[in-house]
C-alpha cells in the first residue's frame, strides 16, 4: 500500500478543503475528485505548465479524467511569463469558447506561476469556478498551493493584481518531485525550512539529519516534510486567511529582504536562494534588536551550509537597490513596517518597526553578508 496522507485546511472565512498528498495518487485523480467535492462536473478543463505535460503522470491523470467527462488541455508557457493579464484575457476567451459554465471544473498542474495564474482566472470567470490545483514543484506544494493567495503581474509589477480564492481540493503527487532540477528543489527547501524556524522546530531537524534524503528524493522522507509544511501553512490559514491578524505576516519571514535581493538580482537567483539569506539577514536583525536568540542565527548558518542554499549575497546584486526595495516593500504601512521576528525556534511575533531605522539597520548588517572578494 502506498503511503497517502491527508491535511484539512481549514480557512478562517471560506469552506475548507483537503489537500491529499503521496505517490500515485494522480493515478486516481478522477475517483478523487468526485469523492472530495460532491457537486455536478459538466466538463474538465486541464491548464498544464510546459514542460509538465510531457511527462508519464499528467498523462495518466488526463485519462482520469478523459474516461468521465469532455476534457479539455491547454498547454501554459513556463515562468513568470504566464502570470500575465494578456494571458488571463487569451484564457477567458478560450473558457467562453468551449462555453465553461460554473459547473466546469478548472485543474491546474504546474509550479507556483501557474497555480497563480489559474487561481486568478478561476476566481474571476463567472465570478468563480470550482478549482483543483495539482502542484508540481516542491515550493508549490508546501506553500502556493494552499491559503488562497493568486495573482498576475502588470507593467513589471510583481503580484500586484489578484484575489483571495481559495481551491477545492488540493493534489499533491510526489513522482512530479523526480524530474525537477536540484536547483528547484533546493529553492523549495528553504520554503520548508522557513516553516521549521517559525512554526515547527521538527522541521528543521528532518531537514538536518535527512539532507541527502532529500536530494536523493526518497519520497518518505519528502512526503513527511511536505505533510509537516502543509500543516504550518494550513494552522496559519485557519487562523489568519486574509493577513488582518498580524499572523499571517510570518510567512513572509525572510522575504522582506529576500524579495529586494531577488528584485535585484534579475533572475540570477531563485526564490528560495533569496529567502534563504534572507532569513540569514533577518535573523541577524532580530539579535540586534534584541529579540532573537543566537541560536537561530547559528542554526539557519548551518542550514545553509547542509544544504547548499546560500548564506551570502553575490557582488553583482546592489545594495542600494536591495535597500530601495525594501523601503517600498508592500507590508509597509505610512512609515511603518510589518516585520516577522523569531525569538526562538518555533517562537515568533509582528514586529512594527519604522521603516528608516530599519533601513538604516540594514545599511549596516548586509554589507557583512557580501560574498568575500576572491
Ligand atoms: N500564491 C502564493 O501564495 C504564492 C506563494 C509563493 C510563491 N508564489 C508564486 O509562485 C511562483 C514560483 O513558484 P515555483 O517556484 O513553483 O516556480 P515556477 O512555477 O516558475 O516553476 C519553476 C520551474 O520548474 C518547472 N517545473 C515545474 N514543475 C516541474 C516538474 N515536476 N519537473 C520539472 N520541471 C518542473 C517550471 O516549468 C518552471 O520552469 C512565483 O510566481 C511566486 O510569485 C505564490
Amino acid at each position: 500500500m502506498k503511503r497517502i496522507e491527508k491535511v484539512i485546511v481549514k480557512p478562517t472565512y471560506s469552506p475548507e478543503y483537503p489537500v491529499i498528498i503521496g505517490e500515485d495518487v494522480l493515478d486516481n485523480a478522477c475517483d478523487i475528485v468526485e469523492n472530495e467535492i460532491k457537486a455536478p462536473v459538466d466538463k474538465v478543463v486541464i491548464f498544464v505548465q510546459e514542460p509538465v505535460n510531457k511527462l508519464d503522470i499528467f498523462t495518466r491523470l488526463v485519462e482520469s479524467f478523459r474516461e468521465k467527462y469532455p476534457t479539455y488541455i491547454v498547454e501554459v508557457p513556463s515562468g513568470e511569463v504566464a502570470k500575465s493579464l494578456d494571458f488571463v484575457l487569451k484564457y477567458v476567451r478560450y473558457l467562453h469558447e468551449i462555453q465553461a459554465t460554473r459547473a466546469t471544473l478548472i485543474v491546474g498542474v504546474g509550479g507556483g506561476a501557474l497555480g497563480d495564474l489559474v487561481g486568478f482566472l478561476s476566481s474571476i470567470y463567472l465570478r468563480g469556478l470550482p478549482l483543483v490545483l495539482v502542484p508540481t514543484t516542491l515550493l508549490s506544494m508546501v506553500d502556493s498551493s494552499i491559503g488562497g493567495k493568486n495573482a498576475v503581474n502588470l507593467f513589471e509589477i510583481k503580484n500586484v493584481l489578484g484575489t483571495f480564492y481559495q481551491p477545492k481540493l488540493v493534489l499533491e503527487d510526489l513522482r512530479f518531485i523526480d524530474s525537477l532540477p536540484e536547483r528547484e528543489l533546493r529553492s523549495g527547501l528553504a520554503e520548508v525550512v522557513k516553516y521549521g524556524i517559525t512554526i515547527n522546530p521538527t522541521i528543521v531537524k528532518i531537514v538536518e539529519s535527512d539532507v541527502d534524503k532529500i536530494f536523493e528524493k526518497d519520497r518518505d522522507t519528502l512526503i513527511s516534510l511536505v505533510k509537516l509544511s502543509v500543516e504550518c501553512k494550513a494552522w496559519i490559514v485557519h487562523l489568519d486567511e486574509r493577513e488582518e491578524r498580524d499572523v499571517r505576516q510570518i510567512l513572509n519571514y525572510g522575504h522582506t529582504v529576500g524579495h529586494g535581493i531577488e528584485a535585484s538580482a534579475r533572475g540570477a537567483l531563485t526564490h528560495g536562494e533569496c529567502v534563504m539569506i534572507g532569513m540569514i539577514v533577518e535573523s541577524d536583525l532580530g539579535i540586534r534588536l534584541g529579540y532573537t536568540d543566537r541560536s537561530v542565527w547559528e542554526k539557519l548558518v548551518e542550514i545553509s551550509s547542509k544544504t547548499g542554499l546560500p548564506s551570502r549575497i553575490p557582488r553583482f546584486v546592489e545594495k542600494k537597490e536591495v535597500l530601495r526595495k525594501i523601503e517600498y516593500d508592500k507590508k509597509r504601512v505610512g512609515g511603518l513596517i510589518k516585520l516577522p521576528i523569531v525569538r526562538r525556534l518555533g517562537e515568533f511575533e509582528i514586529l512594527k518597526m519604522d521603516v528608516s531605522k530599519l533601513i538604516s539597520y540594514l545599511d549596516n548588517i548586509l554589507e557583512e553578508y557580501y560574498e568575500r572578494q576572491g
